[in-house]
């Protein structure tokens, strides 16, 4: 889950924006672009826009190219650009932007995360849980924090702020920031103890999204936070005994089809993969 927490299946939110989107283009994205996209629900938007025909922008921060993005540029020759960038870098955000100067981005989406430490797991050992102990109440290694926060907090602001000429040259104009429920201040009827450094992260990050959204609305530009769920990628294998945990591809169809639906109406908004509106 990254710390899993009860599923919600809501309506109102899901039929509102399925109303909204009557009036709205449903046409798929030109193009788009995903942050942290060697992995997870990353990769499965890179593999779903590529597979539907978009041309995709997949970053990474590995210092070589990963095999999951060699692997999907190859299966679409043309439609996959694989980029470097490491979201906490303000030198490299800027020196990608220069670099696609000119290139319109239909969706941009800031997928890159973390969540705990995986200082003591191997490289390419994909199925290591990671550790989420180190964000406990008395057991914290501030080292994560300052990781957590130039990732997840830093790194959506860097990059919608860096791309932006990219977005709003574009005919959709979206910003899509991947959060998470643990970011919720008023969803949880008992706050449970635990993910200290995540859950505040996500919280900050649906704030700070929620200020670009007030920022670009003149543009046309529409922002929204997406909460995916408890999603079963390759580094929550481990969670695959609880019943609440949904497939990536699942979890990822259902962003697609809500990003597409989206307009500018719903900007600003923390919505559930499959468009129904999340406490925060
Ligand atoms: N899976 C879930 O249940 C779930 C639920 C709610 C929200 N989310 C959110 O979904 C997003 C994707 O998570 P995931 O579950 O797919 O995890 P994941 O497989 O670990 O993917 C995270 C991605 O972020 C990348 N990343 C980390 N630090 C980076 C940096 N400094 N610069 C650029 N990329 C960086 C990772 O690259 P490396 O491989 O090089 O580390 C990886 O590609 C995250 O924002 C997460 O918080 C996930």
């Amino acid at each position: 889950m990254h710390y899993i927490r009860t599923f919600r299946p809501g309506a109102i939110g899901a039929t509102l924006l399925a109303v909204a989107a009557l009036a709205a283009s449903t046409a798929g994205a030109e193009t788009v672009m995903i942050t942290g996209a060697n992995s997870g629900i990353g990769l499965e938007f890179a593999k779903e826009y590529a597979a539907r025909g978009d041309a995709v922008i997949v970053t990474h921060r590995r210092r070589e190219t990963p095999q999951t993005l060699a692997e999907l540029a190859a299966k679409y020759p043309g439609k996959v650009r694989i980029e470097h960038l490491d979201v906490t870098s303000v030198d490299e955000a800027h020196a990608l932007a220069a670099k696609l100067a000119g290139v319109p981005i239909d969706v941009l989406i800031n997928n890159a995360g973390v969540y705990n430490s995986r200082t003591g797991c191997a490289a390419d050992d994909d199925e290591c849980p990671g550790d989420w102990s180190v964000e406990n109440f008395g057991k914290m290694d501030y080292r994560l924090l300052d990781t957590i926060m130039a990732v997840n907090i830093k790194g959506p602001l860097l990059v919608s702020e860096a791309f932006y000429p990219n977005v709003k040259a574009s005919v959709q104009k979206k910003i899509i920031a991947v959060s998470s429920s643990n970011g919720t201040l008023t969803g949880e009827a008992r706050p449970r103890p635990g993910a200290i450094f995540y859950r505040m992260s996500k919280a900050a990050l649906n704030r700070e999204m929620q200020i670009v959204a007030a920022s670009t609305k003149a543009d046309g530009v529409t922002v929204l936070m997406l909460n995916p769920g408890p999603t079963l990628t390759e580094h929550q294998e481990y969670l695959s005994k609880y019943k609440g945990m949904l497939r990536t591809d699942f979890t990822v169809g259902n962003m697609i089809r809500t990003i597409d639906k989206a307009t500018l109406v719903d900007t600003g908004r923390f919505l559930r993969y499959d468009g129904a509106s999340e406490p925060w």
